[in-house]
């Protein structure tokens, strides 16, 4: 396939950026999409000029550091799939593909596509965790009997890989899907319920202060994330934070 790639280059944080053509022949079916951006890499490096920095890390779907806008989709046109597991097949030779960095004012582009997802990070802090007395005295987690429905719940709402698509899918760049997955994985679990107060009011707190948006319901999030998390994960935490509000 011959591709033409438009794609957004930036020095750093400060500078302004723009789209950039690049053409590029030779490419097959079966490279996956961040191996056809190696091949492009590869002949600028030969030329002398600067590589796209892109994030990633496993690229088997399991990290989320592989975030990127492809033809306006987060992650591209395959659906529940990460960009390192989208193929090259899904294009057409000839076709030009417009590759761009999540936008939301709280992800900032560090260079060219890679953006700063360290606000996820600092949500997770806030209360993604549960608190276990290691003294030995531990109870083994396997003998607290929990309903099949709930472990599954929970279990889905953990497969969040926190990759953003979500929050760059949205039109409010709204955190809510992520932070809600966060939120469910614990509140679905006793082991959970212990901080299940704090952690809701701390996490959307958070949440806010780093600068995303709010939801409104527009479903776009749960359209392109890759692992299919639920839009019910926002409504159980508008309810946890409810009944958190109250108590607190
Ligand atoms: S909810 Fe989905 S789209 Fe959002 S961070 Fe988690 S895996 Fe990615
Ligand atoms: S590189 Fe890890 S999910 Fe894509």
């Amino acid at each position: 396939m011959k591709l033409t790639l438009k794609i957004w280059r930036q020095k750093n944080a400060q500078a302004k950026g723009s789209m950039q053509t690049y053409s590029l022949d030779g490419v097959d079916g079966d490279m996956s999409f961040l191996e056809m951006l190696d091949v492009l890499n590869d002949q600028l490096i030969g030329k002398g000029e600067e590589p796209v920095v892109f994030d990633h890390d496993c690229r088997e779907g399991i990290c989320g550091s592989c975030s990127l806008q492809i033809n306006g989709e987060p992650h591209g046109p395959d659906r529940l799939v990460t960009t390192c597991q989208l193929h090259m097949r899904k294009f057409n030779d000839g076709d030009t593909i417009v590759i761009e960095p999540f936008r939301a004012k709280a992800f900032p582009v560090i260079k060219d596509l890679m953006v700063d997802r360290s606000a996820f990070d600092r949500i997770q802090q806030a209360g993604g965790y549960i608190s276990v007395n290691t003294s030995g005295n531990t109870i083994d987690a396997n003998s607290i009997p929990i309903e099949k429905e709930d472990a599954d719940e929970s279990f889905n709402a953990a497969t969040c890989i926190g990759c953003g698509a979500c929050v760059a899918a949205c039109k409010n760049a709204s955190a809510m899907l992520f932070t809600s997955a966060k939120v469910s994985q614990f509140a679905l679990l006793p082991q959970g319920r212990v901080e299940a107060t704090n952690r809701v009011l701390n996490m959307v707190e958070q949440m806010d202060k780093e600068g995303f948006g709010n939801c409104t319901n527009t479903g776009a999030c749960e359209v392109e994330c890759p692992k299919g998390i639920s839009l019910e994960n926002i409504a159980r935490m508008n309810r946890e934070f409810l009944s958190a509000s109250l108590k607190g």
